[in-house]
C-alpha cells in the first residue's frame, strides 16, 4: 500500500484544528441573544473591544510585523470603542489578557481576530436589520475593511503560509488560536458581567 503523506498548510491546519472552537463560539453567540436588544448588543461590543485590545497588544512583536506587514489596515479596537461611545458605554477594564503571549503563538490570536471578520458580515446585517445600526453608528466594528473582507483575509492566510513554519512552530500558532478562541469564549460566557 502506498502511504501518501499529506502536508497541510498552516492556514488549512488552523481552520481544521480549531473548527470545534468556532462551532462553540457560534453556540455561545446564539445563547447570548446578541441582537435581541441594544443592551445585549452593547455587552457583545464590549467583549469585541476587550478581545481586540488583547489582539492588538500582540502587534508589538517585531516578528509579527515581519510576517504580517499590513497590520496597519487590521484591528478593530478603535472602531469598537467608537461604537461603545455611540451606545453610551465607557469600558472600565484595562486588563490585557495577552501580556505573556509570545511569538509565534501571537499569530494564532491574530488569526482568530482576522477570521472573525468573515462571520462579522452576517452579524453586521443583523445589527442593521434588528437594531438599526450602521458602519457610521454602533456597528463600525462589524463593518468590512475598506478593501473588502475576502481580499484582506486571503492576504493574511497567504502571509501565514508563506512564512513556511516548521511543524513545531505551526503547532504553537494553532495553540495561540485555541487560546484566543478560549479568551473570546470566556468573554461571551460572562457578557452580563462585563463593564
Ligand atoms: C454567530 C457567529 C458567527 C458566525 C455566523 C460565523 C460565520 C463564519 C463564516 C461564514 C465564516 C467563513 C467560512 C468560510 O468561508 O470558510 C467564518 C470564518 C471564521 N470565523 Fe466565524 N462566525 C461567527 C463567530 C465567530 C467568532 C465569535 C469568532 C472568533 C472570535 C470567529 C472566528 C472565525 C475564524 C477564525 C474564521 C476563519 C476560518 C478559516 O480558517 O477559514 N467566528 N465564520
Amino acid at each position: 500500500m502506498n502511504a501518501t503523506v499529506e502536508i497541510s498548510s498552516l492556514s488549512q491546519r488552523l481552520k481544521t484544528e480549531t473548527s470545534h472552537e468556532h462551532d462553540r463560539m457560534e453556540q455561545l453567540m446564539e445563547k447570548a441573544q446578541v441582537f435581541a436588544n441594544k443592551t445585549n448588543y452593547a455587552q457583545h461590543t464590549l467583549a469585541q473591544y476587550y478581545f481586540q485590545q488583547d489582539v492588538e497588544n500582540l502587534y508589538r512583536h517585531a516578528e509579527v510585523e515581519k510576517i504580517i506587514p499590513d497590520l496597519d489596515v487590521r484591528g478593530r479596537s478603535q472602531a469598537a470603542l467608537q461604537d461603545l461611545e455611540d451606545l453610551g458605554i465607557e469600558p472600565q477594564s484595562e486588563e490585557i489578557a495577552t501580556l505573556n503571549v509570545g511569538y509565534p503563538e501571537a499569530l494564532g490570536w491574530i488569526y482568530v481576530s482576522e477570521g472573525s471578520t468573515l462571520g462579522a458580515a452576517f452579524l453586521f446585517k443583523e445589527a442593521q436589520a434588528k437594531l438599526g445600526l450602521s458602519a457610521e453608528f454602533g456597528a463600525r466594528n462589524l463593518a468590512a475593511y475598506p478593501e473588502g473582507r475576502m481580499r484582506v483575509w486571503k492576504r493574511f492566510k497567504q502571509a501565514l503560509d508563506d512564512a513556511n513554519f516548521s511543524k513545531e512552530d505551526q503547532d504553537k500558532v494553532i495553540q495561540g488560536a485555541l487560546d484566543g478562541f478560549s479568551r473570546f469564549g470566556t468573554l461571551l460566557e460572562n457578557l452580563d458581567q462585563l463593564r
